[in-house]
């Protein structure tokens, strides 16, 4: 049975990645029957829009997406694709998971997952300036929100992943010292849904900015973190940093209704187009895609496979060290699958 999916390629290194992907997925015989759609800059230049309408309605009848990087436009009059992309459908759970895959790096033996709520918080971004000019007594102000239903969900999503995945804990992090309503409310909810969880996954809590002074002193310490938008905007960049970077982080923007996978990186236009980019970033994002459709079989053939050829084998992109090119690695994760 085939499962219709959206395919964007994207920018810069994105349509190599994502021919890299594609090709693994085939060879496990994954079931998606991909639909192709356009985005970023790539859908700026052929449609006038960076996101156009035919792509937005191939996610609302597919309800699932495989997203190459995206330019962001510079220049004014472009609001984020992804911020977009999330309130259309949204996309309130971004899951971020952090695992060392090749030793040597920074830390080993990590394996934790970040929950950011996806849709609130300061990414409401309701900014104002009183302006003065040069005046010293100018003002910038910018208001977040949470709210109760978006706080319950995210940390019920987080709690629900713990038990079927076998993980033991989920920490609580927050700065409800400080900003005692907006993450208060946070925290609270956390709160009450932890109890429902009382003798299955155990609960902590952690004030943000001493979590991001133990995520580098003893990450193992940490098993799953939720949190609020910004600190889990700026801890899941934190924590990819911890096994070996951008090209080993995957994520996935989920929703009731859709669901979008991608890498944590960028479109790298410094090496776009030279066969350099490492894929797996949107691989392990294509593996959560798989386990998403109830295809953690697949999932785990992948990850075996990468252990040996990355892990073992050792062939490397540049990023990590390596003189393999995209279409090198590529080629050894397929003869690894076979
Ligand atoms: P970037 O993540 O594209 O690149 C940062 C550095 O990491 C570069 O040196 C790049 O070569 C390297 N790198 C990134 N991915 C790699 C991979 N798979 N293999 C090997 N090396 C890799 O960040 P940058 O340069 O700040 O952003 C470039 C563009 O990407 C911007 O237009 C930005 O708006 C956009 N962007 C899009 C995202 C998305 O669509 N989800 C996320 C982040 C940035
Ligand atoms: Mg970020």
């Amino acid at each position: 049975k085939t499962i219709p999916a959206t395919l964007i390629p994207g920018d810069g290194i994105g349509p190599e990645i994502v021919q890299s992907v594609v090709e693994i997925l085939d060879t496990v015989g994954a079931p998606f029957k991909w639909e192709k759609a356009l985005g970023g800059v790539a859908a700026l230049d052929a449609t006038g829009s960076p996101l156009p309408k035919e792509t937005i309605e191939s996610i609302r009848r597919t309800g699932l997406a495989l997203k190459g990087p995206l330019t962001t436009p510079v220049g004014g009059g472009f609001k984020s694709i992804n911020v977009t992309l999330r309130q259309e459908f949204g996309l309130f759970a971004n899951v971020r998971p952090t695992k060392t895959i090749v030793p040597g790096g920074r830390f080993e033996n990590i394996n934790l997952v970040i929950f950011r709520e996806n849709l609130e918080g300061y990414y409401a971004a309701m900014e104002n300036y009183i302006p003065y000019g040069d005046d010293p007594h100018a003002i910038a102000t910018s208001a977040g929100y949470t709210t109760r239903k978006e706080c319950n969900r995210i940390v019920r999503y987080a709690f629900e992943y713990a038990v079927k995945n076998n993980r033991k804990r989920v920490t609580l992090v927050h700065k409800a010292n400080i900003l005692k309503l907006l993450t208060g409310l946070f925290l609270e909810e956390g709160r009450k849904v932890a109890k429902e969880y009382e003798g299955r996954v155990e609960v902590n809590e952690r004030i943000v900015d001493a979590c991001a002074m133990q995520l580098v002193t003893d990450p193992w310490q940490y098993d799953c973190i939720v949190t609020t938008n910004l600190f889990g905007d700026i801890l899941s960049d934190l924590t990819a940093g911890l096994v070996g970077g951008l090209g080993l982080a995957p994520g996935a923007n989920i929703g009731e209704k859709a669901a979008v996978f991608e890498a944590v990186h960028g479109s790298a236009p410094d090496i776009a187009g030279q066969n350099k980019a490492n894929p797996t970033s949107l691989l392990l994002a294509a593996n959560m895609m798989l386990a998403h459709v109830g295809r953690q079989d697949l999932a785990t053939r992948i990850d075996k496979a990468i252990e040996k050829v990355i892990t073992s084998g050792a062939v490397r992109t540049g990023d990590l060290g390596g003189k393999a090119s995209t279409t090198d690695l590529t080629a050894a994760l397929k003869q690894a699958l076979v």
